[in-house]
């Protein structure tokens, strides 16, 4: 099941979170930021009671962040937070990932993005990869 952000839901978001990017996790503070700002685009997934993932975008269809507890991985937990956003914004969408993220790089061609182009630096140690969904290249 997926629904909006709840505040019970922060400590458990914030373990997943510090799991999947351990490098530069969101802190608290930027999780209530845009709980606050964006409550319709934080979506949280819930297997039974248990959060498996969460995903966060802006209106525009641009995605901020997405990771799934890895337990849960492979089970198409992301695939349905990601179909979500798509069925809100016509099938179209954009997110940047870090070049050497390959497993992300292959989930978002999987669901039909492209690549764009390459921002130098973006993360500071690290190039973005930006790719980008139109309404006609993907499936879901
Ligand atoms: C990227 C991430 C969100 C994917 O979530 P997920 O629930 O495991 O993804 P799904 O099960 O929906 O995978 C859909 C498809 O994506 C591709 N994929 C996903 N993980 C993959 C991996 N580790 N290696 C290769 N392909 C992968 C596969 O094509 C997969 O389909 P398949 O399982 O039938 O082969 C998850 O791995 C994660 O949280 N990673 C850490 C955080 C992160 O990197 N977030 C993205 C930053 S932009």
């Amino acid at each position: 099941m997926i629904r909006k952000f709840r505040m019970a839901d922060l400590e458990p978001i914030v373990k997943i979170e510090e799991q999947a990017f351990p490098k530069q996790p969101y802190s608290r503070s930027t999780f209530l930021y845009f709980a606050s700002a964006y409550p319709a685009n934080f979506l949280v997934y819930l297997e039974a009671t248990k959060i498996a993932g969460y995903l966060i975008y802006y209106p525009s269809g641009h995605i901020v962040s997405i990771a799934v507890h890895p337990a849960y991985r492979r089970r198409g937990v992301g695939t349905k937070l990601v179909a979500t956003v798509l069925k809100r914004t016509g099938g179209c969408a954009m997110v940047e990932v870090r070049e050497r993220n390959e497993t992300a790089r292959k989930f978002y061609t999987h669901l039909g993005f492209s690549m764009y182009t390459v921002i130098p630096a973006y993360y500071g140690d690290e190039d973005a990869v930006v790719m980008v969904r139109s309404v006609r290249t993907g499936t879901i």
